[in-house]
């Protein structure tokens, strides 16, 4: 497709792309998705088309109640369908076992399928007018900063697709929490939208593996991601300390080299404050983690040589920030 999307609020034009075997741009309150019908594999085939992701990485399929999803897998344990009615539609990602109306294309061959009912009105409207689930990664090219308004899904995919469907900004930010079972005990594969403590204050201890990186299609986490082309390097601020952040802070000022930072609620008064990003000058981590994959595409545009950023708080949404600040930082 050579011609430039799209962007428009009308369900209509977009349910009738992805009735034709179209990838269409959704908002969610995380972030925005690339959808496609996920019964349909060259539908499918489509997305991992346009993103050029690796088909190794599996797909979310997206809906609009808990009868819908009951379709797309082969049971709900008890600790999952409690998850799903408190949390859902929500930033929460489930990873039950699939069943067999799911192209294998959509899963990477996987015998699991990661499930979700996104909490966002014109999304939700359209999934009730479809009569398939929406396969949906993040609307951005692989490995890149994941879209959080319409703006962002044109300048990366435009020529790419027909239509966007323009929700807004994210409310949240951050793609949501992904949870899967192992001896029926659930495990979190993602860190994300729906924090830790939330989690645990309705079912108790969950361990996080958010970390494991043997097998990038099982859970689902590839070391390097969420990337900007300029630099990033991750300092500690106030004490917090990882590795050899004076020196670095030391090493730019002295080099006086042209640099952003990403940070929490306040500047670093050694840098100039036109590239300073500050993600809640209130210090709520919410706002942050909204502002962040803004700031990080704004930052990156600015042929900057560096950016820095800190440590957040360990605490709600302050864990999914560092986690993906973390990956940004890395260069595979
Ligand atoms: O917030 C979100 O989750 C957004 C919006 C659009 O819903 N979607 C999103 O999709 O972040 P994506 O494709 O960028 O990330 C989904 C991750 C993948 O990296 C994949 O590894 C993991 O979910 N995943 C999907 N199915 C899985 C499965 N069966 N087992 C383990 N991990 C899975
Ligand atoms: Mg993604």
């Amino acid at each position: 497709m050579n011609t430039q999307a799209t962007i428009g609020t009308d369900i209509l034009v977009a349910k009738s792309f992805l009735e034709n075997g179209e990838t269409v741009a959704i908002p969610t309150e995380t972030v925005y998705g690339l959808a496609a019908n996920g019964f349909d594999s060259k539908s499918v085939a489509k997305i991992f088309q346009v993103k050029e992701r690796p088909f190794f990485d599996p797909l979310i399929l997206h809906t609009n109640n808990i009868d819908k999803i009951r379709g797309l897998v082969g049971g709900i344990p008890d600790i999952a369908y409690k998850m799903a009615q408190l949390f859902w539609p929500g930033p929460l990602t489930l990873v039950l076992p699939k069943s067999n109306k799911i192209p294998d294309i959509a899963t990477s061959g996987l015998p699991t399928v990661g499930v979700r009912i996104p909490n966002h009105s014109l999304t939700l409207s359209l999934l009730e007018q479809l009569d398939f689930p929406l396969a949906a990664p993040s609307a951005n090219p692989f490995g890149y900063i994941s879209p959080t308004t319409a703006l962002h899904v044109y300048h990366q995919l435009g020529t790419k697709i027909p239509y966007i469907l323009d929700g807004g900004n994210c409310t949240i930010g951050v793609e949501s929490t992904i949870i899967g079972f192992e001896q029926e005990k659930p495990i979190v594969y993602r860190l994300g939208g729906l924090s830790i403590e939330q989690l645990e204050k309705a079912i108790g201890n969950v361990l996080v593996k958010s970390e494991n990186e043997e097998n990038p299609a099982a859970p689902g986490m590839l070391k390097s991601h969420y990337a900007p082309h300029v630099p990033l390097y991750r300092i500690g601020i106030n004490q917090i300390e990882i590795g050899q952040e004076y020196s670095i802070i030391e090493g730019f000022k002295i080099s006086n080299k042209n640099i952003g930072t990403i940070l929490f609620n306040q500047p670093i008064n050694q840098f100039p404050i036109e590239n300073q990003f500050i993600l809640s000058p209130n210090g709520d981590l919410n706002v942050a983690a909204q502002n962040l994959f803004s700031a990080l595409r704004i930052l990156d545009g600015k042929k900057l040589e560096a950016i820095i950023s800190e440590v957040f708080p360990l605490v709600g949404l302050g864990n999914a920030i560092n986690d993906r600040l973390r990956r940004a930082a890395l260069k595979s």
